[in-house]
């Protein structure tokens, strides 16, 4: 042994747990979700489980937040479990707005009844009184394919816990948690200072977790098959499946999902199709607030721990690709762009930095010299953890990547500059 990092395990089985094949096509009803096994995860909880317990498995299967930050469920979950407050209450967090990332929209439409299994799980498991599936107001589908469900599981008995349907607005940073929570309250849609953290003192000042709809599907799914099963999909640190949005530039454009341990060859090649354009994939960027992967990280396995040592993450899984023939220096400008139109203005290092990040991705674009990348360094540095959300780094990440990945196409845009001296 050289005494570096373990190679994570990889499965050569690729399991649905989410997005099962299926013979009819729309919504899935209560009854096709029952003939699979749905709900027996939570009717077997409420025979003879015990919150602690479920807190316990879902530990122990190891699954982590599917909204981005990769948090470990449980641990949030004991959070607002071992508040003190009597009255406490969930979130499904439905409220997807990243450009590229359709998971959520997709799953909330088609498998409504997974996530309100997971939601009214979570609210056993942390001992809420109420939940809330949030989503945003174009969400027509996923909004009709909810109250659907919810009329099902009320005709049926099986509302175990209410369950109230909010529409945010069709911004970014609404999809935040604490956005999220002022949203329901019917305030502003815009992120707290956190602490208190929601887990502490969330919705209408009580105990609040708000766990990401994927996330909430895993946890039916756990309830049924149990931790074990879940655990051996995966890798070392990162258990289960993952949810993947890929656009028009492959043949095969959708919501497509594989275990942690696939690499992204497989998910572009194999789920996608290829490129519809049928050039070689330059880069991947696993999602809009996350760093680049180079062509020679396609055979790397998606994971947690494989990522991040190369400055990326799997993130929420809204897939964009480069190839040779992809501005990148338009791209950044273009990520850059939507970040500083998305921030909410209320903290001023964000405002700056989304702004600056812009004015001199431009200027490479203009052919105004070298310099950017120090400038653009020293803004996210100054910036960092500097506003009560994480839409600072989120906007950092991608721009560095892209001038560190791509260094000689920056280099050659932004051309030698003035000329100094004489
Ligand atoms: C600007 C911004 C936008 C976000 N948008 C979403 C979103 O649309 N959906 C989501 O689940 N989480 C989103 N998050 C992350 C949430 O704040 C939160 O971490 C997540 O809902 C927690 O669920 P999880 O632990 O199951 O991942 C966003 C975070 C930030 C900073
Ligand atoms: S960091 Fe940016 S997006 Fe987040 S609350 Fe502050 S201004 Fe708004």
């Amino acid at each position: 042994m050289d005494g570096g990092p373990r190679p994570p395990t990889i499965r050569s089985v690729h399991p649905r747990l989410l997005l099962p094949a299926r013979t009819t096509t729309g919504p899935e009803t209560l009854a096709e979700y029952r003939a699979r096994g749905g709900y027996d995860g939570l009717m077997r909880q409420l025979r003879d489980g015990t919150p602690e317990r479920l807190r316990a498995d879902v530990a122990a299967a190891g699954l982590r937040g599917r909204g981005g930050a990769a948090f470990p469920t449980a641990r949030k979950w004991d959070l607002a479990a071992r508040s003190g407050h009597d009255t406490r209450y969930v979130v499904a967090n439905g409220g997807e707005h990243e450009p590229g990332s359709n998971k959520d929209r997709f799953l909330v439409e088609q498998h409504p009844h997974a996530v309100l299994e997971g939601l009214m799980l979570a609210g056993i498991a942390t001992g809420a009184t109420k939940g809330w599936l949030y989503l945003i107001e174009d969400m027509h589908g996923p909004r009709a394919s909810a109250e659907a469900a919810l009329r099902e599981l009320d005709d049926a008995g099986m509302m175990h816990m209410p369950i109230a349907i909010h529409l945010g607005p069709t911004t970014y940073v609404a999809g935040e948690e604490t956005a999220v929570l002022s949203a329901i309250e019917g305030k502003p849609a815009k992120p707290r200072k956190k602490p208190p953290y929601p887990g502490e003192q969330g919705l209408f000042e009580k105990p609040t977790t708000v766990n990401n709809t994927e996330t909430l599907a895993h946890v039916a799914w756990i309830a049924r098959n149990g931790a074990e099963a879940f655990a051996a999909i995966g890798t070392e640190q990162s258990k289960g499946t993952l949810l993947f949005t890929l656009g028009e530039q492959v043949r095969r454009p959708g919501v497509h999902e594989l275990p942690f341990g696939a690499t992204y060859r497989e998910l572009i090649e194999r789920c996608g199709g290829g490129l519809a354009n049928g050039r070689p994939v330059r880069a991947v960027l696993p999602a809009m607030s996350c760093g680049f992967l180079l062509a020679e990280h396609l055979d790397v396995p998606i994971a947690y721990e494989t990522l991040r040592p190369l400055g990326s993450s799997p993130g929420c899984g809204g897939v964009r690709l480069v190839d040779d023939t992809t501005d990148v220096v338009a791209l950044a400008v273009e990520i850059a762009e939507f970040f500083m139109q998305e921030q909410c203005g209320q903290c001023p290092p964000c405002r700056m930095e989304t702004n600056q990040f812009v004015h001199i991705l431009k200027a490479v674009q203009q052919g105004k010299g070298p310099g950017y990348a120090e400038k653009l360094q020293k803004l996210a540095a100054f910036s960092h953890k500097k506003g009560f959300c994480s839409l600072i780094e989120m906007a950092a990440a991608p721009v560095l990547s892209a001038v560190r990945c791509f260094a000689d196409d920056f280099a050659a845009a932004a051309g030698p500059g003035a000329p100094t001296g004489s």
